[in-house]
């Protein structure tokens, strides 16, 4: 089996500067031996926006952006960066290939989410964030786009994106083909974004009340539609897990969130239903440790999330 793992090291979709690391972080922890030796997958490593100065594009806009102050910010930049990840998902990735993006922050699930709707439309969407990124151009507070990206795959208030938003999916995600699990700071437009669209969401209230198995497999059923071989794609943000179990170096940590195996049990669970086709992670930020052992334990954690949903057991 083949693991194409997508190099993702994009921060515009937020004010931090770092998250671009986190895929050459979770590299330099031997992720790619790790999926070769423990794993046996081959794999191969493909980089969309090799060659594209992000840094001075990033610098650029700001500079631009201090005069224009327009409500969403460095749109052109995510719309350019999006657009290269998502060619590289649409054309370098075969059916029965695995999709691997490494982030980056979450704007980054723009690209590589459309990429994979490219050869699986009816792939459902398992999001595991503590944040529902459902904001549209109109309800975000922040003009964050890495708070936005599930609206841009739904192609929500689509008329009002900014113009040099310049591209849109081939193939849309139905909101009824997404599950959220591990949320816990959802923006009051969001709430109404997700009661009136009647989308699945597990919160840190429903894991606590059903616990992760039940939770896990609700949400499979959810986006599998009754399709016992429906390609299941999960999108993971760390920020989902607790910052005092393991993630501290993430832009927008909140407390309360996903113990250490909650977060690797649903990634082993929905792995074992062997529909699994996809997998970000996303928002892993080194620069924003305190020290050595926060970030590595962040790393760590990243890669974790990985060989659990590619096939690592505990027995
Ligand atoms: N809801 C907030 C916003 O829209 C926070 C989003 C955080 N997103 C993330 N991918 N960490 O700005
Ligand atoms: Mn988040
Ligand atoms: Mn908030
Ligand atoms: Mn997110």
């Amino acid at each position: 089996r083949m693991c194409k793992i997508v190099l993702a090291p994009f921060n515009g979709g937020q004010p931090h500067g770092g998250v671009d690391l986190g895929a050459e972080y979770m590299m330099k922890h031997g992720l790619k031996q790790q999926i070769e030796e423990i794993l046996k997958w081959n794999t191969e490593v493909l980089d969309p926006l090799n060659g594209v100065n992000l840094e001075q594009l990033k610098a650029e806009a700001d500079e631009q952006e201090k005069e224009t102050k327009p409500k969403i910010k460095r749109a052109d930049f995510v719309s350019m960066a999006n657009k290269k990840i998502y060619e590289t998902c649409k054309n370098d990735i075969s059916k029965g290939e695995f999709q691997l993006t490494l982030g980056g922050d979450h704007s980054i699930a723009i690209g590589s989410i459309a990429g994979l709707l490219s050869r699986y439309p009816d792939a459902g969407i398992i999001w595991i964030d503590a944040h529902a990124d459902i904001n549209t151009v109109n309800t975000t507070e922040s003009g964050n786009l890495h708070g936005c990206p599930v609206s841009f795959l739904a192609n929500m208030d689509r008329k009002d994106w900014p113009k040099s938003f310049d591209w849109v999916p081939e193939n849309l995600l139905a909101t009824d083909k997404i599950a959220y699990i591990g949320l816990r700071d959802v923006d009051a437009g969001e709430k109404k974004i997700l009661r009136d669209n009647n989308i699945k969401a597990f919160s840190m209230y429903h894991v606590d009340r059903y616990g992760i198995n039940s939770v896990v497999e609700q949400a499979i059923a959810h986006v599998s539609k009754g399709n016992k071989d429906c390609p299941i794609m999960i999108s993971y943000d760390v920020d989902a897990i607790d910052p005092e179990a393991s993630v501290q170096c993430t832009g927008t940590k909140v407390d309360y969130g996903l113990n250490n195996r909650e977060a690797l049990f649903l990634c082993e669970r929905i792995c074992e239903t062997g529909n699994v086709v996809a997998l970000d992670v996303v928002e892993v930020n080194p620069s924003l440790g305190a020290d050595e052992t926060e970030i590595l334990k962040t790393v760590a954690m990243g890669c974790s999330i990985v060989r659990c949903t590619l096939g690592e057991t505990l027995l």
